[in-house]
């Protein structure tokens, strides 16, 4: 498909850039966007340099997936090599899962933008309503498999390492609080990604206005959230996310999926949105 170009009269990238912000407020997932950047980074040792709450800037929305001089969405690279996650996540499953649906997503996203800029320089408005909720599916689709890269990270030490395990520090104790326990929490959170009625995700979710954690259930890419609520961590039960390795076996993913999570990266995003 066809790209837009910094000279493309379509793109209007301040408007761009509201557009997003609003297809992906349901979510309150712009949040993801001023957090993620800092998961990326070496996950022992520098503290993010994009503080929680404010604007990230050009730099980090790149990294996430979003080139601001252009007023576009970006597919970013994934965090660590297709095959880091054997076995859990299998070499083939993370390329096709990335390379293209992933991408399917960002040029979804993109192709809804100009079809609204279209409508605004004269096209038939009776449209509008169409490519909102294509913006709405696609653009949460970029942020959701952007989120879900950075939730899983290989085991061991080491910059961009650290999955597996049971998350530490303030994270750990906010699990204690709201779910009782991290057995608890990790026992609910597996069953509700099992129990998604089709294709999905279940989020760990955190409300700023509650100081409080959630785990709930996404169905498609933006349907059903706690508004206003920001995801942490998730995973995706699309089939497209496991069925090349583990078929119908959809709990035996999501147990793998909670071998590799990146839980110094999670308890980082945490932080910065609650601290
Ligand atoms: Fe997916």
């Amino acid at each position: 498909m066809t790209h837009s170009t910094p000279s493309d009269p379509h793109v209007d990238p301040s408007v761009s850039r509201r557009e997003m912000v609003a297809a992906l407020g349901g979510l309150g997932a712009f949040g993801v966007l001023t957090t993620l950047a800092g998961a990326a980074q070496p996950q022992t040792g520098v503290a993010p340099a994009v503080p929680g709450r404010n604007p990230a800037g050009a730099a980090e929305l790149a990294q996430v997936g979003w080139d601001a001089p252009k007023g576009e969405f970006t597919l970013p690279p994934l965090p660590y090599p297709a095959d880091a996650l054997e076995p859990a996540i299998d070499k083939a499953t993370m390329e096709l899962h990335h390379d293209k649906h992933h991408k399917a997503y960002v040029d979804g996203a993109n192709k809804a933008l100009r079809e609204l800029a279209k409508i605004r320089d004269g096209g038939d408005a009776a449209l509008i309503k169409f490519f909102s909720r294509e913006l709405n599916f696609h653009a949460s689709g970029h942020v959701n498999h952007t989120l879900f890269w950075n939730c899983m990270a290989p085991a061991g030490p080491g910059p961009g390492r650290g999955g597996g395990g049971e998350p530490a520090g303030k994270l750990a104790e906010a699990i204690a609080r709201d779910f009782g326990s991290y057995a608890k929490f990790a026992d609910h959170f597996k069953k509700a990604a099992v129990q998604v009625e089709g294709s999905g995700w279940a989020w760990l979710l955190y409300h700023p206005a509650f100081n409080k954690l959630f785990v709930t259930q996404g169905e498609k890419q933006q349907d059903m959230t706690i508004q206003g609520a920001t995801p942490l961590m998730g995973v995706d039960v699309w089939e497209h996310a496991y069925y090349l390795k583990y078929q119908n076996k959809r709990a035996d993913y999501v147990e793998a999926f909670m071998t590799v999570v990146n839980w110094p990266g999670v308890g980082q995003r945490f932080e910065r949105m609650s601290g």
